[in-house]
C-alpha cells in the first residue's frame, strides 16, 4: 500500500498519555483551545504577553504587530534585545548556570560537556574576535562549519555583536558557498579545516578556497579556521586566521549589543522554484520569541530536559532548534557529529541510553533507514538499548508514513512517548501544525492542529476556503512573529514567491499541498506543489539541478527534473537528460549519467546528485515547446501513461524515457 492510501485510511488514535497530560505546559485539549481562542480575539494581547513572558528586552516594545507595509509585516518593532542574552545571560544567577548547555559527542564517541556559564564564556570571547577581525553590527558572517560546539558558538557570537550569520551547510558545493558568499555580502567566513563524519576527515576550508577563487567576493576581508583535526590546510596570508589565533588574547566577557526587533538575525538559504536559491531573512524579536515558545508547547521542555534534535545547523531545524531554542529554554542538550550508522546504525538509540535523552527529534528519512537496519540485523535493533528516559518524539522534515510512525511509536517510544509530528519550513522560523505532547490524540502521519495563533487553512487557487475532506493549498491567513520577512535583496521575489496576488495578497503561500479530515480537521500535508523536492528532509529546486546539469555546457543540450516517490528518502531526483551527441545506451549510458551525477555533486552538493537518469534524443514537448512535466513524472515512477498525449509534439519519446539504465 502506497503511503497516501495507508495514510486515507488511517483510524489509529493515540490519545495523550496520562503521564503526558499531567504537568504539561498545555495540558488537554481544553487548555489548547483557551490559547487559540486568546489568539483569535485579540491577537495584539495574546502576542504582546506572550513577548513579554518569554523575552528579556532591553527596551520593551509598545507596537504589536505593524501591517502598514504588508506583506512586510513587522513586529514588535520598537523594542530592543540581543537574542544571545536571551539564550545565554538570561540563565546566569539562576540554577541553570552550572548546568550542561551542551553535551558534546564528537563523531569517535569522545564526550564534551559545556556549562551554560562556560559557554557564555566562550561565545564572548569569540565575539570580541570578531569584532577584532572587523566585523560590525549588521555585518553578514557566513558559517561553514560542522557540527560542532564551535558552529554553535559561532552563530552565538554573531548574534552577540548584532552581525547577521548565514549558515550554509557542509555538505553544499564551492559554487554554491561562493553564490552565497557574494549575495549576502559577507565579510567574514568562519569555518573548519575538516569534518569527521562516519570516521573519514573529510575538507571543509580547501572548498571555502575553491569558492572565494571563483571570484568577485569583494566584500569578504576574512576567514576564520576552527582547526578540528590536527592535518594542516591552506592558510591565505592576510585573510586566514585560526581560532586559536584569533581568540588570543580576547575576554571572555562581552556586552551583547541591543538590535531592534526587526534586526536580522539571520539570512539562510533554501530552494524555490527559480535556479537560484532564496535567502530567508528571520528578524531577532519574533524569530526567538517562537523558538522558546515552540520549545515550550511542542516539547514541553522542563528545565530537567536533556533535549537531542539530530538536525545540523546547516538547515533551518538545526538554527531553531539546536542553536537557539534549547538554550532559550534553559535545558540541556546533545549535539552529535558523526552520522547516525557509524560505527553501526544503532549509534541514535546508544547515544539516547548514554545521555538519557528525554526529548528526542529527527526526521523520518533517519527513521526509515534505522528500520531497514534494525530488520537486516538485530543487533541495532533498539530493543537492545535502555530507551526508558524518554518521554517525548518529535518528527521533522518530511511526511512520516503511518509504518514509520508506528514503529517509532513502538520500538523507540516504548509505545509510551507521544509522537509530534511537526509541520514547518524555513520561512516559518518554527513549527506550525504539530500535536501538543499533553493534549493533541494523535494520528499516525498527521501533523494534526496549529499551533495556536497560526491561522493556516486550506484554499483553493484564488484563496477561497475548501471544505475538510477535500485537498487544496495550505496557507496562513494571519501574518505570525517568525515569519519570514523579505528574501535578502529581492523584495519582489518574497511578494510574489509567498503573498500571491491571485489570492489577494494578504495569505502567505506555504508551497505545500494539504487536505484536513473530516472528522476532526486534522492536517495531512500531501506535498509540495511548486518545484521543490523533498529528499531525505532536504529541500531541492528542480530548476536548481536543470541549471546545474545543462551548465555542463559539451556534453548537455536539455535537461529537465523531477520527483518521485522513494521508500528510503520520500523523494528521489530524476532527471531526462538530452545531450549534444546521439543518446548513449548500455555501459556508455552508465558512465556519462555518472559524469552528470558527479558533476551536479559539485555545482550543488552531493545530496543533489539524481538517483536515475534517463536519456532521450529529445524530451517530451507540446507543439508549443513547453516541457510536460506531468509526464515525466509518470515516468519516473514507473507509471503507465494514462494522460491525454495528443499535444505532445513527439510522442515516441516517452517510450525511450522510459527506458532505465
Ligand atoms: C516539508 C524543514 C510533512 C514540507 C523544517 C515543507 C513536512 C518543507 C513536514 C520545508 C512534516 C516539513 N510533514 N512535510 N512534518 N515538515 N515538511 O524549509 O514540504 O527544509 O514545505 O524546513 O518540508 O522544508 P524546510
Amino acid at each position: 500500500m502506497s503511503n497516501i492510501e495507508s495514510v486515507l485510511v488511517e483510524n489509529r488514535v493515540f490519545p495523550p498519555p496520562e503521564a503526558a497530560t499531567k504537568g504539561a505546559r498545555i495540558s488537554g485539549m481544553d487548555a489548547y483551545n483557551a490559547l487559540c481562542d486568546e489568539a483569535s480575539k485579540d491577537p495584539d494581547g495574546f502576542w504582546s504577553r506572550l513577548a513579554r513572558e518569554n523575552i528579556v528586552w532591553n527596551k520593551p516594545f509598545t507596537k504589536v504587530l505593524d501591517e502598514s507595509n504588508a506583506p512586510f509585516y513587522t513586529w514588535f518593532d520598537d523594542g530592543e534585545l540581543n537574542a544571545s542574552a536571551n539564550c545565554l545571560d538570561k540563565h546566569m544567577g539562576t540554577a541553570a548556570e552550572n548546568k550542561d548547555a551542551i553535551i558534546f559527542e564528537a563523531d569517535d564517541g569522545a564526550v564534551t560537556r559545556v556549562t551554560y556559564k562556560e559557554l557564555l564564556g566562550r561565545v564572548s570571547q569569540f565575539a570580541n574576535a570578531l569584532k577584532a577581525q572587523g566585523v560590525n553590527k549588521g555585518d553578514r558572517v557566513l558559517i561553514y562549519m560542522p557540527m560542532t560546539v564551535e558552529g554553535v558558538i559561532a552563530m552565538q557570537a554573531c548574534a552577540r555583536i548584532g552581525a547577521t550569520h548565514s549558515v550554509v551547510f557542509g555538505g553544499f558545493s564551492a559554487k554554491a558557498l561562493h553564490e552565497r558568499i557574494i549575495d549576502a555580502g559577507a565579510v567574514a567566513v568562519v569555518t573548519a579545516n575538516f569534518q569527521m563524519r562516519g570516521g573519514k576527515e573529510l575538507p571543509l576550508k580547501s572548498i571555502v578556497d575553491e569558492g572565494i577563487a571563483m571570484g568577485g567576493c569583494t566584500t569578504l576581508k576574512s576567514v576564520i579556521v576552527y582547526m578540528r583535526t590536527p592535518t594542516a590546510c591552506n592558510m591565505v596570508a592576510g585573510r586566514d586566521t585560526t581560532f586559536a589565533e584569533v581568540l588570543q588574547g580576547q575576554s571572555t566577557d562581552c556586552k551583547p549589543e541591543p538590535v531592534g526587533a526587526e534586526h536580522p538575525l539571520f539570512i539562510l538559504y533554501t530552494s524555490g522554484s527559480t535556479g537560484k536559491p532564496k535567502g530567508v531573512q528571520h528578524s531577532t524579536g519574533g524569530y526567538l520569541l517562537w523558538a522558546k515558545l515552540t520549545m515550550d508547547w511542542t516539547f514541553d521542555i522542563k528545565p530537567s530536559d536533556v533535549f537531542w534534535c539530530t538536525a545540523d545547523i546547516g538547515w533551518i531545524t538545526g538554527h531553531t532548534y539546536v542553536a537557539y531554542g534549547p538554550l532559550a529554554a534553559g535545558c540541556t542538550q546533545v549535539i552529535f557529529e558523526g552520522v547516525p550508522t557509524y560505527p553501526n546504525a544503532g549509534r541514535f538509540w546508544q547515544m539516547i541510553e548514554k545521555h538519557k535523552v528525554t526529548v528526542f527529534y529527527t526526521a523520518p528519512t533517519a527513521i526509515r533507514s534505522l528500520i531497514k537496519a534494525a530488520e537486516t540485523d538485530e543487533k541495532v535493533h533498539p530493543k537492545n538499548w535502555d530507551l526508558t528516559s524518554l518521554r517525548i518524539l518529535g518528527s521533522v522534515g518530511e511526511p512520516i508514513n503511518p509504518e514509520a510512525w508506528m514503529w517509532y511509536h513502538r520500538h523507540v517510544g516504548g509505545e509510551r512517548c507521544p509522537i509530534v509530528d511537526t509541520f514547518w519550513q524555513t520561512e516559518t522560523g518554527g513549527h506550525m501544525i504539530t500535536p501538543l505532547p499533553g493534549a493533541t490524540p494523535l494520528v499516525p502521519g498527521s501533523c494534526t492542529l496549529p499551533l495556536p495563533g497560526i491561522m493556516a487553512a486550506i484554499v483553493d487557487e484564488v484563496g477561497h476556503d475548501i471544505p475538510n475532506g477535500s485537498g487544496g493549498m495550505l496557507v496562513v491567513k494571519r501574518p505570525w512573529p517568525s515569519m519570514i520577512r523579505t528574501i535578502w535583496g529581492d523584495p519582489e521575489r518574497f511578494k510574489k514567491s509567498y503573498f500571491p496576488e491571485e489570492m489577494g495578497g494578504k495569505l502567505y503561500l506555504a508551497g505545500d499541498g494539504a487536505v484536513r479530515s473530516a472528522d476532526r480537521g486534522y492536517f495531512r500535508i500531501t506535498g509540495r506543489i511548486d518545484d521543490v523536492l523533498n529528499v531525505s528532509g532536504h529541500r531541492l529546486g528542480t530548476m536548481e539541478i536543470e541549471s546545474a546539469l545543462v551548465s555542463m555546457t559539451e556534453l548537455v543540450a536539455e535537461a529537465a527534473v523531477v520527483g518521485r516517490p522513494d521508500d528510503l528518502t520520500g523523494e528521489a531526483v530524476c532527471a531526462f537528460v538530452v545531450l549534444k551527441r546521439s543518446r548513449p545506451v548500455g555501459d556508455e549510458a552508465k558512465q556519462i549519467a555518472n559524469v552528470l551525477r558527479n558533476w551536479v555533486a559539485k555545482e550543488i552538493g552531493p545530496i543533489a546528485k539524481p538517483k536515475d537518469i534517463r536519456f532521450g534524443d529529445n524530451l517530451p514537448k507540446t507543439r508549443s515547446g513547453k516541457i510536460m512535466r506531468r509526464l515525466l513524472r509518470s515516468i519516473a515512477k514507473g507509471e503507465a501513461i494514462t494522460q491525454d498525449t495528443s499535444t505532445l509534439e513527439n510522442p515516441a519519446i516517452l517510450e525511450q524515457l522510459a527506458e532505465k539504465l
